[in-house]
């Protein structure tokens, strides 16, 4: 193209980045990699090629990891995992520091070889992708620096398994290794196997800023080795990947002890009302879907548009997709670069050729010969329940449909499996303040797409995954409380043969709905004293029980909208009609337990009751300072119906230290009460009536924890599951759990101290951020 001809069209001329730097960083490794293990790597194995997308040209050959490999490097994190933690947070700070100056140093050279190896524009990888994982270390070299003075009270959790994804390799390896090392745990990463050049050039980068061996541990291969680091002797594993994996890493992690984050898909919805910018609206979409392709767990796939304004938002996105420049990834004026591989090409093309439904739309601009490229794309008209409405492409696809009010715009956005991020346009303050707290997702965006920072967490709902990554709660994965736990006995249930101390029918109902019910099966069991004495008689629940309970959970979901201020009230109120008849509890759980210390446990009760009515209004979300004209507000949102098989050794306080937090932070709760001592939960279900709490918001089951955790654990329609039995379930509450992929928190057979609380934990499971990003200032 000639300067004339340029001036003539006003385009854009080629800008090529030179790639000469990265190719001659290869060619000093060997261009072929083994594992980076205890600071230094091991001679290349059998393997695969890594390939540039945007030309089918082979980079480098990565090695397969063996067992053999992925043991030597937990052995390796483990050996090295007490010295790096005992280094103290300033100790590590300096290393976490020395790492972010090198990679800003080495910042082309990273952009460029992520750029060849991902096929991503070198603007993003320049831009975005490199800055952010600078920033990540930085943020956390802080972290590490004030850790004893703001997170006194946490360990680390030992070694971290690491498994990454393809799409932001540097990144999401700067996302799990900062947190971890910061905390002063050792890891072992895996990128994925198509793009494992950064993060070995990352190892590089280790070894410049003389950090200790064994702290950083890089394995590379397919997805079998990422199950061979899921199976190894690990304390956590933090995944971002597809969710089909992640619900296989959970089901194989279940009752295991390990800690689990897990980030997975979204099919996030973009959301444009009639009064928006439509211009800037549009300008989002380009970052929202054609940003890396689409190849974003987070990207604005699914555009929801006002009725009114469809037709012409359509007409200039269209008009504006042609403009997209596509084409070589290392030229600096390229919009859009090549798909990863081959195979994610195909799968692309297959969901849109198998698709029949609505309209599409290609950009009508000439793809390059040779490489993964795929057109930008729209598809129009489709319907809230078509394939591609549900379903994540993970490509530069964008489906839409329409909507015709604010509630509707609601409806449809929460109409998805997935709950990653949410992206809302609209000039009306007050319209985008109203929405963004009903948006079932992790991340909202106002009047902006695609913005992520350290100081923000990010992570989904639902079946995008559990857990954060960046800003405080990230940190909460990364460590755990100091102190070891004693294992739990099983508490068994008293037996005896005796008669009732009066002949009237004693039989305790379950409490479903604000209202005693008939066990479904009609079965019940009795239950007698210490010395052998019948105390009564109580239902056995069953899994139609369960899902009864789950629904009268479901349908009292006003609860999450009350005020902190009344929910602290009706807490007080519990607290005060059981201080009330606190000498009456305490006689019955002196008689149901055979232990002497019911007023003891009475006591703790109505302090419980207390602390966390007392915090149902203090527990503020924060206000994060990121880099952009505003700000984050991470809000704590109630996490919704959590199910809990309460403990068997402290029949009151253990229900009662579930109950007081969930619903101080807005939760419906479906508890199952102590199997051996269940009087003292049913006697409860008078205090509760006497409470003004609303039908729904609290149910008691009674019965068998064995038979109630799967049909607990496994409901699809809650949201958490918590398990507190002295029954060893933990590995089947988190089985169970994988179907929709709640939230779980199990004791692992590990004893907790019920008189002793904290709030920090409880007030942290009982709720989930939401991280609302909204422009601010000039
Ligand atoms: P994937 O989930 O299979 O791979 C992600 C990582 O997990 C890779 O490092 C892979 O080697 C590893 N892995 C695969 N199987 C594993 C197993 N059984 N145990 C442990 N680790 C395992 O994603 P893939 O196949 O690369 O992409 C498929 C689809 O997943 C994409 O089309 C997209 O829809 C989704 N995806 C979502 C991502 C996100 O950020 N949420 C990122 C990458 C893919």
């Amino acid at each position: 193209m000639t300067v004339k001809e340029l001036f003539d069209s006003m385009d854009y001329g080629p800008a090529p980045e030179s790639a000469a730097e990265a190719l001659a960083w290869l060619v000093d490794m060997g261009d072929r990699f083994g594992h980076f293990i205890d600071g230094a790597f091991t001679a290349p194995g059998a393997g695969f090629e890594s390939k540039n997308p945007a030309t089918g040209e082979v980079l480098a050959t990565i090695t397969q990891a063996t067992q053999t490999d992925v043991d030597a490097a937990v052995k390796a994190a483990r050996k090295a995992q007490p010295k790096w933690e005992k280094l103290g947070g300033p100790g590590r700070a300096r290393y976490l520091y020395a790492i972010a100056r090198l990679l800003q140093k080495h910042a082309r050279l990273f952009a460029v070889l992520e750029t060849l190896d991902n096929g991503k524009p070198i603007r993003e990888s320049r831009d975005i992708d490199v800055p952010l994982a600078q920033r990540h270390f930085y943020y956390h070299a802080g972290m590490a620096q004030l850790m004893e003075e703001v997170l006194p009270g946490r360990a680390a959790l030992g070694v971290c398994g690491q498994i990454i994804p393809w799409n932001f390799p540097l990144l999401m390896l700067a996302w799990k290794v900062a947190p971890a090392l910061a905390m002063g745990n050792t890891v072992v990463l895996k990128p994925a196997e198509y793009t494992s050049l950064t993060a070995l050039l990352f190892a590089d980068i280790c070894t410049q800023a003389g950090l200790p061996r064994g702290v950083v541990n890089i394995v590379t291969g397919d997805g079998a080795v990422g199950e061979m680091i899921v199976a190894a002797e690990v304390d956590k594993i933090a995944f971002t990947g597809s969710t089909s994996v992640g619900r296989r890493i959970r089901e194989a992690t279940a009752g295991s002890g390990k800690a689990l984050t897990l980030e997975l898909g979204g099919k996030s919805p973009y959301i444009v009302f009639d009064d928006a910018d439509l211009d800037s609206a549009i300008e989002g979409l380009v970052d929202a879907i054609w940003f890396n392709q689409g190849q974003v767990c987070c990207a604005g796939s699914r555009l929801l548009v006002q009725e009114s304004v469809a037709e012409t938002f359509h007409a200039r996105l269209i008009a504006r997709m042609d403009k997209l420049r596509i084409g070589n990834p290392l030229d600096k004026c390229i919009d859009v670069g090549a798909v990863v591989d081959p195979v994610q090409l195909a799968t692309i093309r297959g969901m849109v050729e198998a698709n029949t439904a609505g309209q599409v739309h290609q950009a009508d601009i000439a793809l390059p010969a040779g490489g993964c490229y795929y057109p930008p794309t729209l598809i129009t008209g489709l319907a809230p329940s078509d394939r591609l409405m549900q379903e994540e492409i993970f490509g530069p696809v964008l489906v839409s449909c329409t909507f015709r009010t604010p509630a509707e715009a609601v409806e449809l956005a929460n109409n998805s499996r997935y709950g990653l991020a949410a992206t809302v346009w609209t000039e009306n303050v007050n319209l985008a303040l109203d929405i963004a707290p009903k948006l079932a997702a992790g991340v909202v965006w106002v009047n902006a797409t695609n913005l992520f920072d350290a100081a923000a967490g990010f992570g989904g709902v639902r079946e995008s995954g559990f857990g954060r990554e960046g800003g405080w709660e990230g940190l909460a994965a990364y460590t755990r409380p100091v102190g070891k736990a004693k294992a739990l006995k099983p508490v068994e249930s008293f037996s005896g043969s005796g008669a009732p101390a009066d002949p009237i029918d004693r039989t305790a109902k379950l409490y479903v709905g604000g209202k005693q019910a008939r066990p479904d099966g009609g079965y019940s069991r009795p239950v007698w004293g210490k010395g052998g004495a019948l105390l009564g008689h109580v239902g056995l629940a069953n899994r139609k029980d369960v899902r009864n309970a789950v629904e009268a959970a479901q349908g009292a979901a006003a609860w999450g909208r009350a005020t902190g201020h009344l929910r602290a009230q009706i807490l007080y109120y519990i607290a005060e009609n059981l201080s009330a008849r606190a000498g009456e509890f305490a006689h019955r759980l002196d008689a149901i337990t055979g232990a002497r210390h019911g007023a003891r446990e009475v006591e703790a009760s109505i302090q419980r009751l207390f602390t966390y009515a007392a915090w149902a209004d203090k527990y503020d979300g924060r206000v994060h300072s990121v880099p952009i004209r505003g700000v984050a507000l991470a809000m704590n949102e109630p996490v919704g119906v959590i199910g809990a098989l309460c403990a068997d050794e402290a029949p009151l306080l253990g229900l009662v230290s579930v109950m007081a937090p969930a619903l101080a932070m807005g939760n419906r709760v479906v508890l199952v009460a102590s199997e051996p001592f269940p009087l003292a939960a049913t006697d409860f279900y008078q205090v509760l009536d006497t409470s003004d709490v609303p039908g729904g918001v609290v149910n008691i089951l009674t019965g068998s924890h064995a038979e109630l955790a799967a049909p607990l654990a496994g409901h699809l329609n809650l949201d958490a599951v918590w398990s507190f039995s002295s029954t060893p379930l933990s590995k089947a509450v988190e089985a169970a759990s994988a179907g929709n992929l709640k939230r779980s928190w199990v004791n692992n057979a590990l004893a907790r101290d019920w008189f002793a609380n904290d709030s920090a934990e409880w007030l942290a499971q009982a709720s989930e951020v939401k991280n609302i990003w909204v422009p601010y200032g000039e």
